[in-house]
């Protein structure tokens, strides 16, 4: 089965070239200039961009909160990716219950996601209370049998890891080439300023921001990069960056020398602010942690792209729905579930904020949304690139098309977005997954179960 996409304009992380690709079984075979294929299904993407299928390295699908889940599951969520352009995830897995070893969450999380996800697919294994000899033998067989070469660890939640674990975490993984990716925020700081909220009766969502300053994620930016560091430099990655006092802490390290560590933001963090917070009932759409900030920071933070300060963009996509899930914090911010939807919007949301508003260029917008997360999980060339040999993952944009964000055109289960009404410029035309059209026209084409499972390489911090 061969497919030829013609006249369109190739964006890789470095450049833009007007090419033809030949996509055989699956696989492309060819991008050049021009070529002749006389068997082919011919696509004609005359005056459009050819990108890389996105890959979202940070999504929460069907997550266990403990008194209800994430709205999407792995079917309903990757067809929203999908039609936002991503044709990859790789899933944040839930704590399991109090006690379980790393093998109890993969095992959970196979059962979640093989026939189900719509999109190709891996997770983070996660670690929880403690990290022990059997944590590191379980931490290697994953890697080693499941090929999820990166873990999560936390530094606040009830399950979080404390210092003498998280230095212990490091030191294995650089003995193992494991990524340690990081929900950076202070715990202490957190909990105190929480519990002064309900001594004070202060319980709107307003509040929720003001629970977890950005203080409180700059020094745990901090203590973990030093951790790192004193871990003869232990491979880390920082989820989900929202500040600029977080970011003044990564530029330092990166002027230390520090060199194998990665920084994600999110979409969130970069076009919204803590005015949303304002109405108390509105507010509760964007109850997540870390909380939105201040214009500084989100002008701060695309100051960072543009300087290739930061590694990459996901979305922490996390859905709960407004008007039933979300109503539990209506009296008190703390019982709101935390997180919000916006797997479908980001590549969408970076063209049109990042490139289209001259904040970032188009192959940065490739970087952070294919090539990097490729990369440093372990994907790439597979994923990540338009280059002969690797899956023929692409999505093919109209760059002058404008549209505006409506949720009741989005795909995931979520009853909002947190950018309703927004006007953007660029419009997914095809998305192909392997060589086959799965999206075409804002319309879900493919099955159920297509996703395959990724078994992912060294991350290219470890090297
Ligand atoms: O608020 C968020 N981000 N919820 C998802 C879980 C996490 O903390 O990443
Ligand atoms: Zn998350």
């Amino acid at each position: 089965m061969k497919t030829l996409i013609k006249n369109g304009t190739v964006v890789s992380d470095t450049d833009c070239k007007k090419s033809d690709v030949l996509i055989e079984d699956g696989i492309i075979s060819a991008v050049s200039s021009s070529i002749e294929a006389p068997d082919a299904k011919i696509l004609d993407a005359k005056d459009k961009l050819l990108l890389p299928g996105a890959i979202d390295a940070h999504t929460h699908m069907d997550l266990d909160v403990g008194f209800t889940r994430a709205c999407d599951d792995f079917y309903n969520g990757t067809v929203a990716a999908a039609c936002g352009g991503t044709t990859t995830i790789i899933d944040h897995m839930a704590f399991g219950p109090k006690g379980v070893y790393p093998w109890h969450q993969v095992k959970e999380y196979h059962s979640l996601a093989d026939g189900n996800a719509v999109t190709d697919y891996s997770f983070h294994g996660v670690l929880q209370e403690k990290a022990d000899d059997r944590t590191f033998a379980e931490m290697r067989e994953i890697a080693e049998k499941e090929g999820i070469t990166s873990f999560k660890l936390y530094l606040t939640y009830d399950m979080m890891l404390h210092d003498k674990d998280v230095f212990a975490v490091l030191n294995e993984a650089k003995r193992s080439n494991i990524l340690i990716t990081v929900h950076c925020e202070n715990d202490g700081i957190v909990n105190y300023l929480r519990d002064r909220c309900g001594v004070e009766n202060n319980l709107t969502a307003a509040f929720h921001p003001k629970s977890r300053p950005a203080g409180a994620e700059a020094e745990a930016v901090n203590r973990m990069l030093y951790m790192a560091e004193c871990a003869d430099e232990a491979p880390l990655y920082i989820v989900h960056l929202s500040s600029e006092a977080g970011l003044k802490e990564v530029l330092a390290a990166r002027k230390r020398g520090q060199k194998h560590f990665g920084v994600e933001t999110c979409p969130q963090y970069l076009v919204l602010n803590d005015n949303l917070y304002d109405d108390p009932k509105e507010g509760l759409k964007a109850i997540m942690s870390p909380p939105l900030r201040k214009d500084a920071d989100r002008f701060a933070l695309w100051e960072a792209l543009k300087n290739d300060f930061l590694d990459t963009v996901a979305t922490d996509h996390c859905p709960f729905t407004f008007e039933d899930q979300k109503q539990r914090g209506k009296d008190d911010f703390r019982l709101c579930p935390n997180g919000a939807p916006g797997v479908e919007e980001r590549l969408p949301l970076l063209f049109s904020e990042g490139y289209c508003k001259k904040r970032i260029s188009l192959p940065q917008c490739v970087k952070y949304l294919s090539s990097n997360p490729a990369r440093i999980f372990g994907l790439y060339p597979k994923k990540g690139v338009i280059s002969p040999g690797s899956d023929a993952d692409i999505v093919i944009m109209d760059p002058d098309k404008k549209r505006t964000i409506r949720s009741a055109s989005l795909h995931g289960n979520a009853d909002y977005s947190c950018y309703e009404g927004m006007e953007i410029k660029g419009e997914i035309d095809t998305v192909l997954l392997r060589g086959e059209a799965i999206v075409k026209n804002n319309t879900f084409l493919g099955k159920k179960g297509m996703g395959r499972y990724l078994k992912r390489g060294i991350s290219s911090l470890c090297l």
